[in-house]
């Protein structure tokens, strides 16, 4: 017989005890199940297999069930989110990396091998924790890169994280207003911007631990992304693209850029069908 990994203590919380509070306390037996998991630092498939597996720091589970149950978001307390297929820090700097970004990193990445054969400028604008960056970085080892933010602290996150990547010499941070802060003209950019209604984000109870400057669009949520729009020609070299995440509500603008830019802008669907990324080409 094989040693168990597994150091047992008689006066330790167990898993599955931890697994029973915090589906209580959660109201979700899946949300306390990934909340212990976090904890642990394991798989949910190990979690599950020992569920005699003591919680050694048993206050500090306590403390991250009730922040939890309070609607602080996993990954502010594990410091960890998945992205593109990579882990990044987080810190409530910074907003927390969210999955339907990866169609544009998928996007941007797509157009960069097309257009330049990966090699290419790029700038990401709002660049938050820098998870857009940083991979375009690492799946684009010809592109040189720039990436902004409005937010030195969040700036400080993403600086952080490609420093965990080893990308930080491909990358220049700079604080400032949209493309304020860029150089020149790149072939290539790429912006998450907030886009969400300031009315709809007032409302919003499950957005209330993120930097609301990282959120919020104004009235319609498209402020920041018009503003950035009537900037694009001069940071843009010719036959350059930009690849702008957007919600359903901010689709108008493509006809809007055309009206006041030219070039093209077309909409991209996400898996949904519904719209999710404007592309446009000088
Ligand atoms: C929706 S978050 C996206 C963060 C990150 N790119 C991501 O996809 O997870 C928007 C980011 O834009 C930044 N931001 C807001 N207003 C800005 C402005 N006027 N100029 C530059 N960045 C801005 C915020 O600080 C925030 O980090």
């Amino acid at each position: 017989m094989t040693d168990s990994p597994i150091v047992r203590d008689n006066t330790s919380m167990l898993v599955e005890e931890a697994l029973t509070l915090a589906g209580k306390a959660l109201g979700d037996r899946r949300e306390g199940q990934y909340l212990v998991a976090a904890f642990l630092d394991i798989g949910l498939a190990d979690l599950l297999a020992h569920p005699e597996r003591p919680i050694t720091d048993e206050s500090g589970f306590r403390r991250w069930l009730e922040e939890r149950a309070e609607g602080k978001p996993l990954a502010y307390l594990s410091h960890r989110q998945d992205f593109f297929g990579r882990t990044f820090y987080i810190d409530e700097r910074a907003l927390i990396p969210r999955p339907e970004t990866e169609l544009l990193v998928e996007e941007a990445i797509s157009l960069a091998q097309k257009m330049y054969q990966g090699d290419c400028t790029i700038a990401d604008i709002g660049a938050g924790s820098g998870c857009i960056a940083i991979t375009l970085a690492l799946e684009l080892p010809h592109a040189r890169l720039w990436a902004t933010d409005l937010s030195a602290s969040a700036l400080e996150v993403a600086r952080k994280n490609a420093l965990d990547h080893a990308v930080e010499s491909r990358i220049t941070f700079l604080e400032g207003d949209l493309l304020d802060p860029l150089p020149g003209p790149v072939d290539l950019l790429v912006a998450n911007l907030p886009y969400v209604s300031s009315t709809w984000l007032a409302g919003e109870p499950s957005i209330a631990f993120e930097p609301r400057q990282a959120l919020d669009g104004g009235e319609d949520g498209a402020d920041l992304l018009r503003r950035l729009l009537l900037l694009l020609p001069l940071y843009l070299r010719s036959s350059g693209s930009a690849l702008l995440e957007i919600g359903e509500e901010q689709a108008f603008l493509a006809e809007w850029a055309q009206e006041h830019l030219g070039g093209t802008a077309a909409i991209v669907p996400d898996l949904a069908g519904k719209p999710r990324l404007m592309r446009l080409r000088t």
